[in-house]
């Protein structure tokens, strides 16, 4: 008896939703008459690539249809499609669209309405889906995962709890305690198929959280060469004359969205963003001010100061610039997962890392700094190892020496050798050498404190 009841209870339900399933259709189809454009000219909406659940409730709509996200017709057949059970979810999809309750990641399927296709196992989609990382999609790397939900299970994921929450606070005009962390950057009835066309980005896949009801990037005055006209795309993977993002000999960004704007709706210089996987709030991201060792970024529109020592393609860019560059955050950073540390790509400037970065407080920092910064073996030392940049450098070096009371800097050890020094107690978003000022912790060395912005 108890069973019926709960029976009689799902199919109101259910019912409710497919009133609720019309009125949707409705709204698009009466207030976005152009957007049921745009949604055919999306990834989902597309007629040959589009949505197609593999089921066969399903099996007579054709590929696109909203039916295959939005359960409009669950009840047809008398039956519920896969995954089927559980109470009914918002925005009439077919499962929940965001687990709230998990807060600290490692996600499986059922966290999130997108991995039920985007995924490299079980896909729900005809035939799957094969999503490769940055690195590879439009770096060239060889490939290493292949799914949405495997990139985000990697070492460093944008942490889809935080983003939902910070999302629901400050983007609340389309964002609603019942979105999904993936709307906040992606419009899921616009997105297209940037991977098909990676040169393009007419095809562009994300929209703002700032102007989430249009794609970014599709339009111009919305890709990197008109952020900056001082942006040297990196070489793409293997190459010493093509480019990302998509093995060309274009080299000014005029062919990639703008994704500093992009990113920088969240990390600028005034949102506090708290992350519950570094446990604090991040460091604040200053893109835009200038003046050298008081102003941001120097790998973004703040100048670098001194003469450089850097690889190709910048050395010699063909921009005709030898500073003043401005980097793309996608130039070291994935957008979802990474096997490194903080999103780092494993792949820059047309190489793999040396390894893999699994810490922050490290030495191992090199191997990123490393692809497109000259390290020792330019100038005649050893090959992953910076001590001509810090000591020798006659034209710039902070510690010109090597300065003296070596463990002051490099701690102890015997067996010769100075141990090198952790790079992120002053290479950091906003850093500076001020940890010479702090006798809580080596390097500990006052009057060499230089104040020269580190990043
Ligand atoms: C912080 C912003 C952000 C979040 C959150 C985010 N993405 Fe992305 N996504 C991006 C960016 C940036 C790209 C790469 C740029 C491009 O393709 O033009 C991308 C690319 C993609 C792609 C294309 C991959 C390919 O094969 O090239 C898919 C699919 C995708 N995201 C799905 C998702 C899903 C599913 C989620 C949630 C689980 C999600 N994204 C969360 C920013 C985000
Ligand atoms: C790839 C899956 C997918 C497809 C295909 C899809 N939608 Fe959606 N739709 C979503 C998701 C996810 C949301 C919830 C957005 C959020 O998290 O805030 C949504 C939300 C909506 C909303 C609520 C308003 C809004 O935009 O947030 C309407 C209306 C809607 N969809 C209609 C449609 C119609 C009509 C179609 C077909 C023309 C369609 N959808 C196709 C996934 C899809
Ligand atoms: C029913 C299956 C299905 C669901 C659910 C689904 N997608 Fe997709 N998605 C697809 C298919 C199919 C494509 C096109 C695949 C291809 O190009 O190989 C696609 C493509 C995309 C792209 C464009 C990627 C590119 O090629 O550059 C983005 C972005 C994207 N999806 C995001 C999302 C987000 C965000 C969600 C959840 C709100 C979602 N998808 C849910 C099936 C789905
Ligand atoms: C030259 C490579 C490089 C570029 C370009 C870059 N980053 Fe980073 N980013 C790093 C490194 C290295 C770290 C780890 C050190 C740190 O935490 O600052 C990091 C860390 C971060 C963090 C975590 C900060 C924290 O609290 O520890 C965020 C957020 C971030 N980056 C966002 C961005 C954004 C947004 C952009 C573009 C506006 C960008 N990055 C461009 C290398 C880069
Ligand atoms: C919708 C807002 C939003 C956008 C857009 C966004 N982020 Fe984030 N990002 C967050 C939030 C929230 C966190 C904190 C959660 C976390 O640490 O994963 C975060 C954390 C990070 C971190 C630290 C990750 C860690 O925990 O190790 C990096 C690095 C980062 N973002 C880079 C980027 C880059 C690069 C872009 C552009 C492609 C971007 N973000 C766009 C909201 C955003
Ligand atoms: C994708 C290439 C790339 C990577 C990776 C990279 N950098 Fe840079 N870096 C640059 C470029 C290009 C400049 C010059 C910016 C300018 O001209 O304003 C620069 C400038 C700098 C400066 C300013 C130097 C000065 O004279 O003012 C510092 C410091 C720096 N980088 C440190 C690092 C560290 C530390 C790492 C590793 C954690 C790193 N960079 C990784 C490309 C990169
Ligand atoms: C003000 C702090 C400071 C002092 C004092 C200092 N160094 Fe350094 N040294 C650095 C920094 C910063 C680096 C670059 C990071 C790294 O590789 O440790 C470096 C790098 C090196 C490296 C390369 C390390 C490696 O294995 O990659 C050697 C060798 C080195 N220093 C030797 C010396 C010697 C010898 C002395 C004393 C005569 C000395 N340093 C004093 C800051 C200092
Ligand atoms: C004690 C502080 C400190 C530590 C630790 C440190 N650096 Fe530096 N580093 C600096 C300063 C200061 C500069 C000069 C910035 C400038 O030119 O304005 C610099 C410059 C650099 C540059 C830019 C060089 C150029 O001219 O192109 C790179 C790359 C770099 N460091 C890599 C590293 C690496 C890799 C490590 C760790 C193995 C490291 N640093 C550790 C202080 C430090």
């Amino acid at each position: 008896m108890e069973t019926n009841v709960v029976y009689a209870i799902q199919r109101k339900i259910k019912e409710k939703m497919k009133v609720l399933a019309i009125v949707l259709g409705l709204i698009l189809s009466f207030s976005l008459p152009a957007g049921a454009g745009n949604y055919s000219l999306s990834a989902h909406g597309d007629a040959a690539n589009g949505v197609k659940r593999n089921v066969t409730e399903l099996s007579s709509y054709v590929q696109g249809n909203c039916a295959h996200c939005h359960e409009q017709h669950a009840s047809i057949n008398g039956a519920e499609p896969t995954p089927s059970g559980g109470a009914p979810s918002g925005f009439c999809l077919f499962a929940d669209n965001f687990n709230t309750t998990n807060t600290t990641g490692s996600y499986l399927q059922s966290d999130d309405f997108c991995f039920y296709c985007h995924t490299s196992l079980n896909s729900l989609q005809s035939g799957g889906i094969t999503n490769y990382d940055y690195s590879t999609t439009f770096g060239g790397a060889t490939a290493s995962v292949t799914g949405i939900l495997d990139a985000f299970n990697q070492t460093s994921f944008h942490n889809l709890y935080d983003v939902y929450n910070f999302a629901k606070n400050n983007f609340s005009s389309f964002f609603t305690a019942s979105s999904n962390p993936c709307v906040a950057c992606h419009n899921p009835h616009l997105a297209r198929r940037n991977k098909a066309n990676p040169t393009d980005p007419s095809y562009t896949a994300i929209s703002r959280p700032t102007a989430h009801s249009q794609l970014w990037g599709d339009d111009s005055g919305e890709r990197m060469s008109d952020y900056t006209t001082n942006y040297q795309a990196p070489y793409y993977y293997n190459s010493t004359s093509t480019y990302e993002p998509g093995n060309t000999a274009t080299y000014n960004g005029s062919n990639m969205p703008d994704y500093d704007t992009f990113c920088t709706d969240c990390h600028n210089s005034t949102n506090t963003i708290y992350s519950t996987t570094l446990g604090r709030n991040l460091y604040k991201i200053d893109w835009v001010t200038a003046g050298g060792e008081s102003g941001g970024d120097k790998h973004g529109q703040n100048s670098a100061t001194t003469s450089l020592n850097i690889k190709d393609p910048f050395a010699t860019s063909p921009l005709g610039i030898s500073i003043g560059f401005v980097l793309s955050c996608l130039d070291c950073h994935e957008p979802h997962g990474s096997p490194n540390v903080m999103l780092i790509r494993r792949e820059v400037n047309g190489g793999d890392l040396a390894g893999n970065i699994t810490a922050f407080d490290t030495v191992y920092w090199s191997y990123l700094c490393g692809r497109c910064h000259k390290d020792d073996s330019y100038y005649g030392g050893y090959a992953g190892k910076f001590e001509y940049i810090h000591h020798l450098d006659p034209d710039d070096a902070p510690y010109p020496g090597p300065p003296s009371r070596c463990g002051w800097c490099h701690g102890g050890g015997g067996g010769g050798g100075k141990p090198p020094i952790p790079c992120n107690r002053c290479h950091f978003h906003g850093g500076n050498d001020s940890c010479l000022l702090d006798s809580s912790n080596l390097p500990y060395y006052p009057s060499l404190y230089t104040g020269r912005r580190c990043f």
